[in-house]
């Protein structure tokens, strides 16, 4: 029997990072297991991701709730009802509303293209170039009750190429994401991450 974590992977669009994690759980020395895959829209690239790698799907859509609380009930459900016990935001461009938290303390993780606290929202690589930083990253870090706040898990930064596009440095960006979120949430299944203030240690291996 596979003693593995299974974890909920909540998306919203293309799922690249779903699909490293995927491919990360190839690996039979790998102590996670995507239980579902939620998504907040119909029709996206994730979804398709999740169903040629057989995983069942569930799509919980946004613009079927009026209400934060109401929608983060039903992606708490659909995750428990799949046996998860934590969820990974993947490309997740939803606020989840506290109650989540209280459900999966210290078991909600997320990944933002740009070095935290700087550049927090939606459109982080785009606000990291209007600014004109010479150097932006990728943070992947716990989440609490605030937007792209909670204890940070992992850091690395990416200087910007002068004159660099805009794709170019996502593509870049991702690459990194795609490395660095599976071994994470490996060390998190595995319960290696201590959250101790808004410091996160990694209990070695
Ligand atoms: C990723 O780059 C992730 O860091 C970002 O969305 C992209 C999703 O790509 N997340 C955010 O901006 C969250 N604020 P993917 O769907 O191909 O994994």
């Amino acid at each position: 029997m596979s003693n593995r974590v299974p974890l909920a992977v909540l998306v919203s669009g293309g799922g690249t990072n779903l699909q490293s994690i995927i491919e990360a759980t190839r690996d039979p020395k790998y102590s996670a297991d995507v239980a579902v895959v939620i998504s907040d829209r119909p029709g996206v690239k994730a979804l398709d991701r999740a169903r040629e790698a057989g995983l069942p799907t569930v799509v919980v859509d946004w613009s079927d709730y009026d209400d934060r609380g109401a929608f983060t009930n039903e992606v708490c459900d659909a995750a428990e009802d799949h046996g998860a016990e934590g969820l990974v935001l993947a490309g997740f461009m939803r606020i989840l509303a506290p109650a989540a938290i209280d459900r999966f303390p210290g078991r909600i993780v997320n990944i933002h293209p740009a070095l935290l606290p700087a550049f927090p929202g939606a459109h982080a690589v785009d606000d990291a170039l209007a600014y004109g930083v010479t150097i932006t990253g990728v943070t992947i870090h716990f989440v609490d009750e605030q937007v792209d706040h909670g204890p940070i898990i992992y850091q690395e930064a990416l200087a910007v190429m002068p004159g660099e596009e805009r794709e170019a440095l996502q593509a870049r960006i991702q690459a990194v994401e795609h490395r660095m979120f599976p071994v994470a949430i490996d060390a998190l299944a595995r319960g290696r991450l201590h959250i101790e203030g808004r410091m996160v240690r990694w209990e070695q291996a």
